[in-house]
């Protein structure tokens, strides 16, 4: 098994489509080398960045965050076990706000949520006269605001 990859393979292995990557590589989240023919060939380790940038955007972290979070990492070699640990760390609270969030999504749109639609009949209960408004915008009970 060759310890460096040609784009197809990384995008193969990852699932990340190449033009991804390259976006990933222009943005310096992941590098290259170049080899001989001018393509690009990567260090197997970056199927880890990989992972963590995927993750890290479906947490909710934006790339410049992110890029934030891999610059910590050591740049001369492969990242070790402490290496990411100390990354995820800094993750518990975003997470523990995700999976609150994915919890109130499983129970569904039945109940009001906050969006200022007054379109429900619960709405003139919970939220009469778009009262949640005043929490700011977006659906404010669904995103963890309580009706007054
Ligand atoms: S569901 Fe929109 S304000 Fe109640």
């Amino acid at each position: 098994m060759s310890d460096l990859l040609t784009i197809g393979e990384v995008s193969r292995r990852s699932g990340v489509a190449a033009s991804a990557l390259r976006f990933y590589e222009e943005r310096g989240l992941i590098a290259s080398e170049r080899a001989g023919s001018g393509h690009r060939r990567y260090p197997r380790p970056v199927l880890r960045r990989i992972a963590f940038i995927v993750f890290a955007q479906r947490v909710g972290l934006t790339l410049d965050e992110i890029g934030t979070e891999l610059a910590k990492l050591p740049p001369n070699r492969a990242p070790r076990r402490r290496d990411w640990s100390r990354l995820s760390s800094k993750w518990t609270s975003r997470i523990d706000e995700r999976i609150a969030e994915l919890e109130r999504l499983k129970l569904g749109l039945t109940e009001c949520i906050g969006c200022g639609c007054l379109s429900l009949d619960r709405c003139k209960l919970s939220n009469p006269g778009d009262r949640a408004a005043s929490l700011g915008p977006g659906p404010r009970y669904w995103l963890g605001g309580r009706p007054t």
